[in-house]
């Protein structure tokens, strides 16, 4: 359980890349294994969860190559797998458990999934509900409807589902059952979520049709199998994002970045703070992805609440760390979901904030941060949530004195080569400081 140092540092001058979306790279492997033939994905990232939603096919039946860190081949197999020989491991994974689940309800076979102690914790409830009322047969053996899964795999039928929470792994579980099931799957939710799903399914010549806050499958289709570019992760440029934007000085550029409109929001709520932030999106097929321009300024209080919660969800505890930094209180509330996240995300924050020195008011569904004080280095937990660290190893950049951030293995879910990058970042060394471009010039 690796502990990180962490000292303050300059303003960041740098131009780079970030691993690929975690999210999209899971979908990738599910839908290049329901396709119809061989396809290559590349930008995957090589991260724990996407890992282990790679190693649950491979045990489903389908052959899967890493020809290099980054690069999969994949032979679907036209949405027919074989049982697997033991329990398939999720991991950390709340992606790989919730999407399976949509996929394995319709197979003719039995399977059960397992997860970590955290994934065990968390909610199951949520899609067994929508796949048992398709016809599904699932066992949560876990205490309050959790992990493990047994899942007694059968024929589904189509059902017409309103989502009590906005969650796009409940929406693709549906989804993905709707692929299999008799007549017409729709998922109607209270907020857009993100919509990788629903780009992806159409990349693969099935057409989803959306209605409002209502999308809609045919059963029966099959996948057509097409090679897939992971554009990198915007969660995970929201680290770098906020560090230089929260520091007087910082240019930073990020390239390649996956640039969804449902996930961007945390550009948005950035330059509600004040931030200095372009954007260019220079690819837009099925998923897109641009170049990312932060210049650093004193940033000031903002509220980040209502229908913008679902698409910066998991950007929020990097968020409440620009809040600690900015002029200001700051509100985050309608983010109970942060509650069920890796780790309780709001009592995390809330701890490792005011270690550092900042007045935080938790509330249930969220918190009120009051930024602008003088920052001291502190010792916080991970909690064994990857966000959690990353976060807070950014704050540990502008405190006074050394910090420690205990227990960062969990840092590998989502972004192998973090540390690396922040070691880089804080003490450039100067072959390692590219110089950048802009996107206005000066
Ligand atoms: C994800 C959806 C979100 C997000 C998670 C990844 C996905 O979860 O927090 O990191 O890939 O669909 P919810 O669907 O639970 O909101």
């Amino acid at each position: 359980m690796p502990d990180w140092k962490i000292e303050k540092a300059p303003a960041i001058h740098a131009e780079m890349t970030v691993p690929g979306d975690k999210s999209i790279s899971h979908r990738a492997i599910m839908f290049a294994a329901l396709a119809n033939g061989r396809a290559e994905i590349t930008g995957f990232l090589p991260g724990e969860d996407c890992l282990s939603t790679m190693k649950a096919f491979q045990q489903l039946g389908i052959p899967i190559e890493r020809t290099d860190e980054t690069t999969v081949i994949i032979e679907g197999k036209r949405g027919h797998f074989t049982a697997p020989s033991g329990d398939i491991d999720c991991g950390n994974s709340g992606t790989t458990m919730r999407l399976m689940c949509g996929i394995l309800a319709a197979q003719p076979f039995r399977s059960r999934l397992t997860g970590d102690a955290s994934l065990s914790k968390r909610p199951m409830k949520r899609i067994i509900d929508p796949l048992t009322q398709m016809g599904a047969k699932i066992t949560a053996e876990g205490e309050k409807g959790s992990a493990p899964l047994v899942i007694e795999g059968g024929p589904l039928k189509g059902i017409e589902y309103t989502s009590p929470v906005a969650s796009a792994q409940v929406k693709s579980a549906v989804l993905l059952a709707g692929l299999f099931a008799k007549g017409t799957t729709t998922v109607t939710e209270p907020v857009l979520s993100r919509d990788h799903t629903e780009r992806m399914l159409a990349w693969h010549l099935v057409r989803p049709r959306r209605n409002g806050l209502s999308v809609s499958v045919s059963g029966g289709q099959t996948l057509e199998s097409r090679d897939f570019a992971v554009p990198g992760d915007i969660s995970s440029a929201a680290f770098w994002l906020v560090a230089a934007a929260a520091h007087p000085g910082s240019h930073l550029l990020i390239k390649d970045v996956g640039l969804n409109p449902a996930r961007t929001g945390v550009l948005a709520v950035l330059i509600r703070m004040g931030a200095h932030v372009s954007e260019i999106v220079e690819h837009s097929e099925c998923e897109p992805s641009g170049t990312v321009e932060v210049r650093g300024t004193k940033l000031r209080a903002t509220v980040i609440a209502g229908a913008e919660i679902p698409n910066v969800i998991d950007e929020l505890p990097i968020l409440a760390v620009a809040a600690a930094l900015a002029d200001g209180r700051t509100i985050i509330r309608d983010a109970h979901e942060l509650r069920v996240k890796e780790t309780d995300r709001i009592a995390a924050v809330a701890k490792n904030l005011r270690a550092f020195g900042v007045l935080v008011d938790e509330k249930e569904d969220g918190m009120e941060i009051e930024g602008g004080a003088k920052l001291r280095g502190a010792t916080v937990e991970s909690f064994g949530d990857h966000r959690i660290a990353m976060a807070f190893a950014i704050l540990a950049t502008f405190a006074e004195g050394a910090s420690h951030i205990r227990d960062t293995a969990c840092v590998d879910t989502s972004y192998p080569g973090f540390y690396e990058m922040l070691h880089k970042l804080a003490k450039p060394e100067p072959s390692e400081i590219p110089v950048i471009s802009s996107l206005r010039p000066e």
